[in-house]
């Protein structure tokens, strides 16, 4: 059975990752209305991760007996400056994520918990991963400067990125 700390700060987590997922769909809308679909649709990609990150933590809970509280998500910006100034934010925002996995990393060390310990090796790479693809982004946008031509590049390889592996798979218990 899971701890009373762990579980306390995995239920905090839930909220950050859903918090991820909210970002990032907010994003997503704001790139729609700006006509950069290829954009939107990467963070939307993004947005489903997010909950598949949130349901790894709540399944987490949910095997040791534990008990999910999930808490409120506070409305998320809307508008950014310009595609740059979104990917910019959701850089730092990963770079807070990658924060909040390494403090729980600590916890479950304190609390001798080699279940959540070893649950949690998956997030410290995959956000080493989260933070590179942000940055590749970041960039491009860069070189592509004000240039329309090479914004709708970027817009258009954006738009190839695939669903997340785990979306793809049938649910627990289906055919
Ligand atoms: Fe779930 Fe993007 O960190």
């Amino acid at each position: 059975m899971i701890g009373k700390a762990m579980q306390d700060a995995l239920n905090e987590q839930i909220k950050h990752e859903m918090g991820s997922m909210y970002l990032y769909l907010s994003m997503s809308a704001y790139f729609n209305a700006e006509g950069m679909d290829g954009m939107a649709h990467w963070m939307r990609m993004q947005a489903m991760e997010e909950e598949i990150h949130a349901m790894k933590f709540f399944d987490h809970i949910k095997d040791r007996d534990g008990r999910v509280i999930l808490q409120a998500l506070e409305q998320p910006k809307s508008e950014w400056a310009s595609p740059l100034d979104a990917f910019k934010a959701a850089y730092e925002h990963e770079q807070f994520i990658t924060g909040k996995i390494n403090d729980l990393v600590k916890l479950s060390r304190e609390e001798n918990d080699n279940a959540a310990f070893s649950m949690l090796q998956w997030f410290v790479e995959e956000q080493v991963e989260e933070e590179a693809s942000v940055s590749k982004v970041i960039q491009m946008l860069k070189l592509a400067g004000d240039n329309g031509y090479a914004l709708l590049m970027i817009d258009k390889e954006l738009s190839m990125r695939q669903p997340p592996a785990a979306t793809q798979q049938p649910a627990e218990g289906g055919e």
